[in-house]
């Protein structure tokens, strides 16, 4: 057994012993413990600070002297002067070993630390950026040994940090020789570390130690919004998050007017193309605005989108989406750079793009899968992206299918005749009293109910406007479940549902909702024709379902995850009345949120996830499901309320 001292690592449990004067640095460098380090052990960059214990340890079976440690050094003391050093903690490049000693790597020194994401069922995100700084010595120009300055910096990042093979761009060799010497030969690069198709590349360098941040983004390219995330590229945090509307909104609400218009319009695809690489800038000005810095110190970008999107995003005319066979130009990942999307972000930024399932299922649906791992999932679960379209995954850890529903826009308030986008003045919730038949609701903006003191002074500013996305599944939902409504989705009459709510228009009736017409304010009903566009969206979603259930050969699932701006906001409980998801517990049903948007945030903070879905996609591929006859007879009839086989549960029968 050796005599050199024992370290144990804390918390990977990696233990080795070392010589005498052995740097913990190296130490952990030899275990393979993640201890960060920029400066390669100069004493610099304070990244590689670790916590030592003393005393007994029994569970390790070692007893650690108070000078089981090098005494704090010079180097420890002027960086705690400057800029400040938890007590207890250590240099791990200063402090070397002299006793049997245990050693905590706190999360901030790890480079593969975790970052916890808030939702029990969620898997936290391991750290894995595709880009990182390294500070380099360079040896200076000698006229008897004649080589260029970029091959003196590349033969250091091999020799001081093993990185073989760098490569650079032009735009850094402009910049290299004054970097330099300002820096008297010392400088901090950033690295992009490629991978199996791509050698590490130079994409900025600093003279001398460079100690800020560098930043990513995880978009999600919606059909109707555009929300962009700015992540902390060293620690993983959402520094800022910002959205707008997506400009393409002009040429068309929804994915297939938009191919429409690209086919009607000789360049029109190109218009498209503008339009949203404009909107992004716009947005990614204003996200940098928000967290104040400099936009081009993003240097990474993940894009999810389904697949019209993707293409007209690239610059692919997306003729080929609006026909069978829904043919992409390309359904792999894709590493481009942002100069060739014209992003005003760093020139020399990567651009990921996850792969696209099928021609109708897109990289929101392998986004989704990233965040929402079915296919690490015990039980049968279906996790439902909704939105303008609705992406579709069931799965379990043996296989998962995928598919996308054309729900169209109504569940987001369009095609409704009161209908609005969620803003202020919206009613985002409804309920209706069975026996009254009397609705009180919200609106977005204020939390106090229509019917509770200091509704009117609240609601001052915005009014009541119309009726958004949940808000009108929440009233239906509602008016089934009060009598208002019946199975095959006719609203009643005055006399059959006993309200004078209940209003005749035309042939058949509406349900008033709210009459500010006195005011010089809207009328809000929900008629018939808004029951018909809901029961065609939600029968879009509904059949998308059950087409997979049954490729599945199973009546029912375990679980159901509803994600999306939109499934953030409806209640599992109205979802299932309106038949939106198949029969399930309802505390079964959870919702995950932005689901696709923390798809693009995990690619982005971690490169081997990308990797990951790239192969989950592939394997869901292999037993992908093409546009059927089935499904499009599916879609064309209208679902009654609800879709489930008991709805005892939901009202009397
Ligand atoms: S490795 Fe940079 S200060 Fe220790």
């Amino acid at each position: 057994m050796s005599s050199d001292p024992l370290v144990i690592f804390t918390p990977s449990g990696k233990r080795g012993h070392f010589p005498v004067g052995t740097p913990v640095l190296t130490a952990a460098r030899q275990l393979g413990v993640d201890l960060d380090s920029v400066c390669g052990g100069r004493g610099i960059c304070s990244k590689c600070q670790i916590t030592p214990s003393y005393g007994e340890f029994s569970k390790h079976g070692v007893t650690v002297a108070d000078d089981a440690l090098s005494e704090w050094n010079k180097v420890e003391q002027r960086y705690k002067d400057k800029r400040g050093l938890i007590d207890g903690r250590r240099l791990g490049c200063q402090a070397q070993v002299q006793g049997d000693v245990v050693i905590d790597v706190p999360p901030e020194s790890q480079v593969h630390r975790q970052v916890v994401r808030k939702r029990a069922e969620a898997r936290d995100i391991t750290m894995n950026p595709s880009t990182r700084l390294f500070y380099v010595e360079v040896e200076e120009p000698d006229m008897h040994k004649p080589s260029g300055d970029m091959e003196r910096l590349v033969e250091a990042l091999e020799a001081q940090w093993q990185l073989k093979g760098v490569k650079t761009d032009l735009h850094i060799l402009q910049g290299l020789q004054p970097a330099l010497r300002k820096g008297k030969w010392k400088v901090t690069v950033a690295v992009h570390l490629g991978d199996e198709n791509q050698p590490p590349k130079i994409m900025h360098i600093w003279p001398g130690y460079y100690d800020g941040t560098l930043y990513g983004l995880a978009v999600d390219l919606g059909s109707t919004t555009i929300a962009a995330h700015l992540c902390d590229l060293k620690s993983g945090e959402v520094v800022a998050s910002s959205g707008i509307m997506n400009p393409q909104i002009r040429f068309g609400e929804d994915l297939m007017s938009r191919v429409s218009y690209s086919m009607m319009n000789t360049g029109g695809d190109q218009e498209m193309t503008r339009a949203v690489r404009d909107g992004m800038n716009a947005l990614f000005t204003q996200i940098a605005t928000e967290a104040a810095i400099d936009q081009s110190l993003i240097v990474d970008a993940v894009f999810v989108c389904n697949p019209v999107m993707h293409h007209l995003f690239l610059g692919i005319d997306p003729f080929e989406l609006g026909q069978a066979p829904f043919a992409l130009a390309t359904s792999d990942a894709l590493s481009l750079q942002a100069r060739e999307l014209d992003l005003n972000i760093h020139p020399a930024a990567r651009v990921y793009l996850l792969p696209c399932i099928a021609g109708h299922v897109g990289a929101d649906a392998a986004a989704v899968a990233l965040s929402e791992a079915p296919d690490k999932s015990e039980d049968l679960v279906l996790v439902v992206d909704v939105g303008t379209n609705a992406e579709i995954l069931l799965g379990n850890k043996d296989k998962v299918l995928a598919c996308s529903s054309p729900t169209g826009p109504a569940f987001e308030g369009a095609q409704i005749s009161s209908g609005q986008r969620a803003a202020p003045g919206a009613i985002e919730r409804l309920e209706i009293n069975p026996e009254t038949k009397e609705p009180r609701f919200r609106v977005i903006g204020s939390d106090i109910w229509s019917d509770e003191t200091g509704f009117d002074a609240a609601i001052a500013t915005t009014g009541i406007t119309g009726i958004c996305g949940s808000g009108i599944n929440e009233a239906i939902a509602e008016m089934r479940m009060a009598g208002v409504l019946d199975a095959s989705g006719l609203i009643g009459s005055a006399e059959q549902t006993g309200t004078a709510r209940c209003i005749e228009d035309g042939r058949t009736n509406a349900y008033l909702v709210w009459d500010g017409s006195a005011e010089g304010g809207p009328r809000i009903t929900i008629t018939n024709p808004d029951i018909r566009a809901i029961q065609m969206a939600k029968a879009a979603l509904y059949s998308g379902a059950r087409l997979l259930m049954d490729k599945f050969h199973v009546e029912t699932v375990d679980r159901v995850v509803l994600a999306g701006a939109f499934g953030a906001h409806i209640s599992s409980k109205h979802a299932m009345v309106l038949g939106m998801i198949p029969d399930c517990p309802l505390d079964k049903v959870t919702s995950a949120g932005n689901a696709a948007g923390t798809g693009a945030r995990i690619a982005l903070l971690n490169t081997k996830a990308r990797r990951e879905i790239e192969e989950t996609v592939a394997a869901s591929r292999r037993s992908k499901l093409r546009s059927s006859r089935v499904f499009r007879s599916i879609l064309s009839m209208p679902r009654p309320f609800p879709t489930r086989k008991n709805p005892s549960q939901f009202w009397p029968q």
